[in-house]
């Protein structure tokens, strides 16, 4: 189970740098504007990680929460060898910490400035590049922000790519792509972004590994300019030079890839059967049940069920579903509700919920084995939904959602006549009793 301490509200000071009693939080290694992330090393396997910090209240001023908790659902679920694995989420009041694999060769982008890449060394890193962006086009991930930054190396000197799923965090707002030059360069930037026509995250992204491919090969943009306008305009109208190096085969890559009509761009299939792009590609042989999209059991980060259909809580639940560390709260206003934690089986857990829910005349219209969702009232009406995940073999989170609209006087159903009905369920209540 992982540790979810309460860590304090921000890293921790130089003399005492350990987060959670488990990382020692080491040197800025970057920032964007919703996180920083930093160097660590986990104290218990002495492995060297990055820890992504996230300011909660950031994203909740740019509107992102729900990107957020849907954006972490399918971080966990990537797997593959140049993508940046993210092992742990752990949160405090007022950050999120992704706990990623350590990139230790650092910025690929580092090592182009230094000097550009032959045609071989560059086909080899678009190779697994594009290895990524069909494995993540495949489970409908795109990643929408492809950018220096995001690619890094790791000891071996293979791709990692980082933030895949997390795009949400590094835009500063919804899609808009002129916002871009707030933060950044628009250089990487599909066209059809800038003109805020609407797009397709693959087509996007095949732009961007067009521009990264020009990069490794070239050693500069193929369009830039120190005037935005300027640079905007030339991203519009796609013309750009390769460099007199560019044999034939790769600047015929080029030209499909960086294609300003997203319609006729070229697709990942068509880039793996392309001939300067297939010698030597060896497709990444993934183990399938590794990879689908449903909870497995495959460490931290997923949810498991047991046999009764339980769900069993993990970090990510944790912090999405507990109060005082959660981004639950973000995500719908009008919701309420409550989260205890229950010593009492399921069924008594269920049985009790309806017993009380029908004591009050309400319906029950769902009742399952970890769920059950009454509804009705007099002056004002109720939707209930309780739902129960296993922590431990001993004890239940019971999670409360109500939405009650007034229609009368108040009279508050679940606070008033509900909740004191389930008080013999309750092991501990609020943030100290959640775990
Ligand atoms: N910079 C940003 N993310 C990183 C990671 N996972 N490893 C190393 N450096 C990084």
């Amino acid at each position: 189970m992982p540790n979810l301490e309460y860590a304090g509200d921000e890293l921790p000071s130089p003399e005492e740098k350990t987060l959670f009693r488990k990382y020692e939080v080491g040197r800025l290694l970057g920032y964007g504007a919703f996180a920083k992330v930093y160097r660590a090393r986990d104290v218990h396997t002495d492995q060297n990680v990055a820890i992504k910090a996230i300011n909660k209240q950031r994203i909740l001023k740019g509107g992102l929460a729900a990107n957020v908790k849907r954006e972490i659902s399918i971080m966990r679920r990537l797997r593959h060898p140049n993508i940046v694995r993210l092992s742990e989420v752990l949160a405090n009041k007022k950050k999120i910490y992704f706990v990623l694999e350590f990139a230790k060769g650092g910025e690929l982008f580092a090592k182009v400035a230094k000097s550009r890449f032959s045609e071989h060394l560059s086909r080899r890193y678009f190779q697994q590049l594009i290895s990524v962006i069909g494995y993540c086009h495949s489970r409908g991930v795109f990643h929408r922000d492809l950018k220096p930054e995001n690619l890094l190396l790791d000891e071996n000197w293979n791709l990692k790519v980082t933030d895949f799923g997390l795009s949400a965090l590094t835009e500063q707002t919804g899609h808009d792509g002129l916002l871009h030059t707030l933060c950044g360069t628009p250089a990487y930037v599909a066209p059809e972004i800038l003109a805020k026509k609407g797009y397709d995250g693959a087509k996007v992204d095949i732009w961007s590994c067009g521009i990264i491919l020009f990069v490794l090969n070239a050693g500069y943009l193929p369009f830039n300019d120190p005037n935005l306008m300027v640079m905007y305009r030339k991203i519009y109208t796609g013309e750009f030079r390769v460099p007199r190096w560019t044999s034939p085969d790769l600047k015929r890559l080029l030209s499909r890839l960086l294609d300003t009509n997203p319609q006729t761009r070229i697709t990942v299939n068509e880039i793996i059967s392309d001939p300067w792009f297939k010698i030597g590609y060896k497709e990444v042989g993934f183990h399938h049940d590794y990879l689908e999209l449903k909870d497995d059991n495959a460490g931290s980060g997923s949810t498991t069920s047991t046999g009764d259909n339980l769900k069993v809580m993990n970090a990510f639940d944790i912090i999405t579903f507990s109060s005082g560390y959660n981004l639950s709260g973000l995500f719908d206003d009008r919701e309420e509700g409550e989260r205890f934690l229950s010593k009492n089986s399921p069924e008594k857990i269920i049985e009790t919920v309806v017993t009380v829910a029908e004591g009050e005349r309400l319906t029950v219209v769902t009742r399952k084995e970890w769920c059950v969702k009454v509804v009705g009232g007099h002056n004002s009406i109720l939707e209930m939904t309780v739902e129960l995940k296993r922590l431990t073999d001993e004890l239940v989170v019971v999670e409360v959602r109500i939405r009650e609209s007034e229609v009368g006087p108040s009279d508050r159903i679940y606070t008033d006549k509900i909740r004191p009905g389930l008080s013999e369920l309750v092991y501990k209540t609020g943030p100290a009793g959640c775990p």
